[in-house]
């Protein structure tokens, strides 16, 4: 998938090298400590392995590290060469973090199963059909029980939006992540095979951590 107008989901050279600093301008600051609050909440335990599709600068993987230990393993994938080798950088030493690049849209390069599959800002950026592709990825690589845990946009009606939230998804988002917040995510992942959902909300609710398990 290229990006077009209608997607800004494969980033920029420019984008991808400075995102996290990117990030923690467009969040006023704030991106660092909801991001930890938010792997607190999705519960990864010692042990866990977990698959982190769009796995970015390895924000993330850093994080959830701390809680599945040496004993866990954490596998990210992602298209950006860029955003892969800042990951790899960040991680160093850590032999049971790996980071490689692959369109989560695709059939993965992997045949392992994991305990959960994490999906953080990914599923707006991608077509209603690909969005399908990929959680249908995630379905696969989950042991059954397993956990998929994603972190996006929450169903909302962007007219009716805070201004500066209209300014972002409008201005600086692309028109699919609007799109993604029409959708019905729940029955989307019902329909693909997955049950008990849990959620959380942050950031006056326009952001869910959405939880749920394979059936
Ligand atoms: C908005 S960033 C989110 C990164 C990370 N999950 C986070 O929350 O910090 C979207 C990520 O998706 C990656 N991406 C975009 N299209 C992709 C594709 N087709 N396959 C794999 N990764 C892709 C980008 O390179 C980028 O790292």
């Amino acid at each position: 998938m290229k990006n077009t107008k209608e997607t800004k989901v494969e980033l920029t050279p420019f984008v991808a090298k400075h995102y996290n600093a990117l990030l923690n301008i467009f969040s006023f600051g704030i991106y660092p400590h909801f991001t930890t609050k938010v792997v607190k909440e999705a519960n990864f335990r010692k042990g866990d392995s977990v698959l982190d599709l769009g796995s970015g600068t390895g924000r993330f993987a850093c994080l959830i590290r701390k809680y599945i230990g040496e004993e866990g393993k954490y596998v990210g994938v992602d298209l950006s060469r860029i955003m892969v080798q800042q990951a790899r950088k960040r991680c160093e030493g850590f032999k049971n973090i790996r980071f490689l690049s692959g369109r989560i849209e695709k059939e993965l390069s992997l045949t392992e199963y994991f305990d959960k599959v994490f999906i953080s800002f990914v599923l707006h950026g991608f077509t209603q059909e690909n969005r399908i592709k990929i959680i249908k990825n995630a379905y696969k690589r989950l042991r059954t029980g397993g956990k998929l845990i994603i972190l996006d946009y929450a169903e909302r009606d962007v007219d009716r939006a805070l201004p500066i939230v209209k300014f972002l998804i409008r201005k600086v988002e692309c028109p699919l992540a609007e799109k993604f917040m029409r959708i019905n995510l729940k029955e989307v992942l019902f329909k693909i095979g997955f049950s008990d959902f849990r959620e959380k909300f942050h950031l006056k609710g326009y952001v869910r951590l959405e939880m749920c398990k394979k059936r």
